[in-house]
């Protein structure tokens, strides 16, 4: 009936028709990297949906993603742009858990959720740790994840939301896309599926499994990593954490 991968980015494509109209944090990432006036390391750069304005920008940056297939994404975007893009733009194919990384960086970045990728908040801490020392001294970290939205993990895990129609950049075929999505309170995790259905039926499935946290833990995490919280609010747009914030946008730097 249908492919499964358990891997959201194992098709670059779909990842970027899925991301397409995603905007609303270019502009405070951008500003982030200038902000740092030096290189800047992103981690999980995807392709390069941030990468890429953030290099448009004229800051140099490092970007490490463990998906081959992200990366081939991005490499195509570098090699179809500007020269002068391409050139501040290095790529490093690695898992970022497990990752030694010579020298430091003017800023990190920890963009778009990636955080819930982490296996829990043991793994979190470790990162927080490793990025301590990929930090030039004075240099910060910007970050942004999801916190637990209970109204939504009430949904029926049969039904389907978030419907789209796509072309598909690889065959010009129309696909209908939709999402649904579980809840694992024991586990602290969110399961959504993106299917992807062809004209004849046949669909293409992702499966991500978001590992979430509540703000008490995640301020905990930073705290006992030895940061200081410089900024945080509920949106891009800098709006005060309200009483039930669905996003956790930071800024933090090393004590
Ligand atoms: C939500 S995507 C964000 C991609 C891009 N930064 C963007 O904003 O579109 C998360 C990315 O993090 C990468 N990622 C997650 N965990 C990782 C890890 N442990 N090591 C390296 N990359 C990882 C994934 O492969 C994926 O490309």
């Amino acid at each position: 009936m249908g492919e499964v991968s358990d891997d959201p980015y194992r098709i670059h494509h779909l990842y970027d028709l899925e991301y397409a109209a995603h905007d609303e944090d270019i502009d405070w990432y951008v500003d982030r990297a200038r902000a740092a006036r030096g290189p800047v390391l992103e981690l999980g750069c995807g392709t390069g949906r941030l990468t890429l304005p953030i290099a448009r920008a004229g800051v140099s940056v490092l970007g490490v993603d463990r998906a081959p297939d992200m990366l081939a994404g991005l490499s195509t975007k570098l090699q179809h742009g500007p020269a002068a893009v391409r050139q501040r733009v290095r790529i490093q194919q690695a898992d970022y858990t497990d990752l030694s990384i010579d020298g430091r960086f003017a800023g990190v970045l920890w963009p778009f959720n990636a955080l819930h990728h982490c296996t829990g908040p043991a793994q979190v801490a470790s990162m927080l740790d490793r990025i301590t020392g990929w930090l030039a001294p004075g240099a910060r970290l910007s970050l942004d994840c999801y916190l637990p939205d209970r109204t939504l993990y009430d949904r029926d895990p049969a039904q389907r939301f978030e419907f789209r129609t796509f072309v598909d950049p690889r065959s010009g075929e129309t696909l209908t896309s939709w999402e649904q999505g579980w809840w694992d309170e024991a586990a602290m995790t969110h399961h959504v599926q993106y299917v992807y259905e062809h004209l004849g039926g046949r669909q293409e499935r992702t499966r991500l499994a978001l590992r979430m946290y509540e703000l008490p833990t995640l301020r905990a995490l930073l705290a006992d990593a030895g940061f200081a919280l410089l900024r945080e609010a509920q949106d891009f747009e800098g709006t005060p954490l309200g009483p039930r914030p669905l996003k956790w946008v930071a800024v933090a730097l090393p004590r």
